[in-house]
């Protein structure tokens, strides 16, 4: 599961380059029957139309997948935002140009350049995005992929392909703009590739300093004479297979009196529903996730909030360090809690590779270890105390 954003680029570009082949095999068919493309505007519009979206969503999703995979490094240009909105309108007139026919340039000149151009735009708009932001990209790509494939579908006169289409299309779309707004980024930012940041962070904060460790015993104590706890799952829950006994300590807590909630970060783990969907395996209520806008204000009357394997969602940088290549993401505001215990293996950052300020703060305590293990050792405490 932990690879599935990987899997899922890989299958989006897939689909990109399946309507991009299409529209190229079919725009050679449509040269044979027709003396004069204009006579046709809205075949050649959809053969263009799939050529470009195709085309960009295979070479995104095919950096979005090498990103993913830790194959390659963001990298932004100079002038990036400039040079991607030149690549948009030269793509626009491009389409212009070959649906009036009125350049003198040979069509398969016109037909290939934008072949290339759109494939340098898909390269040149995820290359830049970075930390955080990637979930954005990958649902963007994924309507992309469906609004080409409703142009072959329109195409070939195929309402399955149309409406398979039309279905990926809009479900991206409105997933997009929903993390969009959870993200705190604007959709035009994230097409003109102009969000994230490099993993250096900038000029962002230097953290470090001294954190403190917290012992089994200590925090088991802590947590059985709590009335309020809240769990707050990351990538490293899912990573440690620790659903299961998370589920478990949950129930021992209950017994003792303690109230248990999970805060549920819409970007939380590697892709969209991640914590849903692994809490679920393991049987965890439903009614028991909140999600952060719920969550957030209830974090001054909790006693213990435990982090298990989550770093970027609860990093108060997002907040507070405008130089972080997070900045503006809405958080879990775990701060406000009495006492916050941190399980993780090590003082390592979370995907956005950079440090977090939370882990030095007075009131966070770090619980190392892998996240299975020490669940385990925690419910065997509790259950002995
Ligand atoms: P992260 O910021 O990635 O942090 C996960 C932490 O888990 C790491 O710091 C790691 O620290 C720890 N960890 C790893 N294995 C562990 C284990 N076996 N036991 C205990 N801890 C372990 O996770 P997050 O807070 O869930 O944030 C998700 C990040 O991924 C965000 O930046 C998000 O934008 C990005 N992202 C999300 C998605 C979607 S849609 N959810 C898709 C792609 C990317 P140690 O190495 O020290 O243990």
């Amino acid at each position: 599961m932990t690879a599935m954003p990987q899997m899922v680029s890989l299958f989006n570009g897939m689909g990109g380059a399946c309507a991009a082949i299409i529209s190229i095999v079919e725009f050679g068919h449509l040269q044979n029957e027709l003396s004069d493309l204009s006579t046709e505007p809205l075949k050649v519009l959809t053969i263009l139309s799939g050529l470009v979206i195709g085309t960009v969503s295979f070479f995104g999703s095919m950096i979005a997948f090498g990103k993913l995979n830790g194959n390659i490094n963001d990298k932004t240009l100079p002038g990036q935002q400039v040079i991607n909105i030149g690549l948009l309108l030269v793509i626009v007139g491009l389409l212009v140009a070959m649906l009036g026919s009125w350049t003198g340039v040979d069509i398969n000149i016109l037909f290939w350049s934008l072949f290339g151009i759109s494939a340098l735009y898909g390269i040149l708009f995820v290359m830049p995005i970075g930390g955080a932001d990637m979930p954005v990209v990958i649902s963007l790509l994924n309507s992309f992929t469906g609004v080409a494939a409703a142009c072959g579908g329109f195409l070939y006169d195929n309402p399955v392909m149309l409406t398979g289409g039309i279905l990926v299309g809009s479900a991206g779309t409105i997933l997009t703009i929903l993390m969009c707004k959870a993200m705190n980024r604007s959709l035009t930012n994230v097409i003109v590739g102009a969000f994230g940041g490099n993993k250096a962070g900038g000029a962002a904060q230097e953290t470090g300093g001294a954190y403190k460790e917290i012992s089994m015993s200590d925090t088991a104590v802590l947590m059985a004479y709590s009335k309020k706890v809240v769990i707050v799952p990351g990538y490293g829950l899912a990573v440690a297979q620790a659903q299961h006994t998370c589920h478990e300590l949950e129930k021992v807590l209950e017994e003792k009196g303690v109230e248990l909630v999970y805060a549920i970060h819409p970007v939380a783990g590697r892709m969209p529903g991640h914590m849903n969907v692994l809490l679920a395996e393991a049987d965890v209520p439903y009614e028991k996730l909140k999600e952060m806008e719920e969550i957030n204000p209830e974090f001054a009357q909790t006693d213990v909030v435990l982090i298990l394997g989550a770093n970027d969602v609860v990093n108060p940088a997002a907040k507070n360090d405008p130089a972080s290549p997070i900045y503006g993401m809405p958080i879990l505001e775990v701060e406000n809690a009495q006492h916050v215990i941190v399980n993780k293996r090590s003082m390592k950052p979370g995907y956005a590779g950079i440090e977090n300020a939370l882990f030095f703060q007075p009131k966070t305590s770090m619980l190392f270890g892998d996240a299975k293990k020490v669940l385990q050792d925690l419910v065997s405490e509790l259950k002995s105390m």
